[in-house]
Order: C-alpha cells, then structure tokens, then sequence
C-alpha cells in the first residue's frame, strides 16, 4: 500500500517544564500513495515538527506512522532519509557547497545504492546532464562547478534534483522557495510541480503563500496549534479561493487568521 499514514502522532516538547508545548496533539493523516498535499499554518503551528516527527528527528509521545505500508515509528533518522527526499528554506542545507554539482548529484544518487560515491561512471554523468537540463537553467554544463557558487535559485534546483534522483517514497518541502526573490520562487515551484508529477511523487510541500497553496497539488490541509484543522480536496478545493480558505479557517477555530501572517515570513 503506497503512502504515508500517520495515526495520533502526539509530541511534547520541553514536557515537565513550564515551557512545555505539545508541538503535536494526536495528528491523524492519510495521504495516497502519488497525493501532493500543500501544508498552511501560522508561525508555531506545528508544520515543521509534522515533517522532523516523519523524519524521526525525535521520538514521539505517543502514535504511529507507517510509510508505503511499513510501520517506521521506531526506525532511526538515517535510515529513514534513504526513502524520505527533503528540501529546507536554506537552499545550503543539506548540499555540499564545496563539491561539485557532478559530486553532489551522485552522492544523492548513490545513496541507496551499494557501491561507491567515486564511481561516477559516464553513464551517470549523461544521467545528470539531461536531468540538469530539464531544469532550463542552463546547469548541465555546469557539472564541474562547486554548488556553493551558485545562485540560491539555481542551488535550490539542483536541491531538488538531488532530493528526487533516487525515488524517495515520499518527498518533504518544508518552504523550500521562501528565501528566494519572488520569480525565482515561481520558477522553482513550476520545476516542484513538473518533478513532482513526472515522478509521480508523493509529496507535502509546506508554504506560507495561500494562493500557492491552492494552485499546486490535489490537497491543501491547514494546521493550527499542532493538529489538522482543515482538509480540502477535490471539487471543494478547485472552487477554494483565499478568502473563502480564511473564512472556513475561521469557522474552525473560532479565531481570525491573519492573512498578512499566512502570506508574509
Ligand atoms: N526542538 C524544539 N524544542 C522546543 N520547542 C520546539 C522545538 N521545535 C518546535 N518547537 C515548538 O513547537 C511549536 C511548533 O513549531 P514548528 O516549528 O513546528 O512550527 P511551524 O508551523 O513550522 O512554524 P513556522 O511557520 O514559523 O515555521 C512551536 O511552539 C515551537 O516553538
Ligand atoms: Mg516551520
């Protein structure tokens, strides 16, 4: 069974303190095996926390959470990255500025792999050629380039690419585009979505932009104070404007969200 299935993923941070926070309060969640979800909420809503409790970055209170049928609640953080893809807001994280593009992309490709990282062979060289240049931004002759000397833009695909190349069973974007300036961000997301549905990944891709929110992907769910208060798909979704998104979140939690901090970092 393919996807990603969270059952009462509850963590508490700083628990017996008197600056605990329940982070996460029993989060249920199915997602299909191919859905690319879009993840809104306020500043602290839990979004990032969602995505380091499926990267086992910390152990839970309580809870489950099976990937592709596979219950991996007590499998470790590095074991876990050889089927989770992940991109950050900072486009450093999780490259290797000083190595080249060619170096970076056949760490990231043979990381599952057995055999050694150096044996980049030319067959993969030509893999990551073309690939580079689905990107568009003329990288695939940029092999030898150290990735610290590209633009955040253009590390931020080549990120991407890395996060991808070797299948993931499921892809996390925690605001991968929100460092960068706004065309940059929309080229970015267009290469999200082209990857994404090339592959047909599973994918959830936080973000702080409503309105991308409801253009990408098939769902659009909304956190707030650590549970899934909003779940909109389908027919529903295609008619979802802003608005009409901030008043159901109103109906829900009986608050105002402000658009402004929804929108702006
Ligand atoms: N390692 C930690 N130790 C203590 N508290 C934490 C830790 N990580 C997160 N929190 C707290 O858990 C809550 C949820 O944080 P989280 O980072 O998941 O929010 P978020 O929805 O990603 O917000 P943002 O949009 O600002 O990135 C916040 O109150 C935060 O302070
Ligand atoms: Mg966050």
């Amino acid at each position: 069974m393919k996807g990603l299935k969270l059952i009462g993923v509850k963590k508490t941070f700083e628990r017996g303190t008197p600056n605990e926070k329940v982070a996460l309060g029993g989060v249920d969640l199915e997602v299909a095996g191919g859905d690319f979800i879009t993840v809104l909420g306020s500043n602290g809503a839990g979004k990032s926390t969602l995505f380091n409790a499926i990267l086992g970055k910390f152990r839970l209170d309580r809870g489950q959470i099976l990937l592709d049928g596979e219950d991996i609640t007590r499998q470790r953080d590095y074991q876990r990255a050889l089927n989770i893809g992940c991109l950050y807001q900072d486009p450093l994280r999780g490259t290797a500025p000083n190595m080249t593009i060619e170096e970076n992309l056949a760490l990231a490709y043979t990381r599952k792999a057995s055999r050694s990282f150096f044996a980049v062979n030319r067959r993969d060289s030509a893999h990551f050629r073309d690939l580079l240049k689905e990107l568009d931004l003329g990288l695939e002759d940029r092999l030898k380039t150290r990735m610290g000397l590209l633009s955040g833009g253009q590390r931020q695909a080549a990120s991407l690419l890395m996060a991808t190349i070797a299948e993931p069973k499921l892809l996390l974007l925690d605001e991968h585009t929100a460092a960068l300036d706004p065309a940059t961000a929309e080229k970015v997301l267009a290469l999200t979505k082209e990857i994404v549905s090339k592959r047909g990944l599973t994918c959830l891709m936080i973000t702080h932009n409503m309105q991308s929110a409801l253009a990408l992907g098939n769902r659009t769910i909304v956190m707030d104070g650590g549970r899934v208060i909003l779940d909109v798909s389908g027919r529903e979704r295609e008619s979802m404007t802003v608005s009409g998104l901030l008043e159901l979140f109103r109906e829900r939690s009986g608050r105002e969200l402000d658009n402004d901090r929804m929108l702006l970092r």
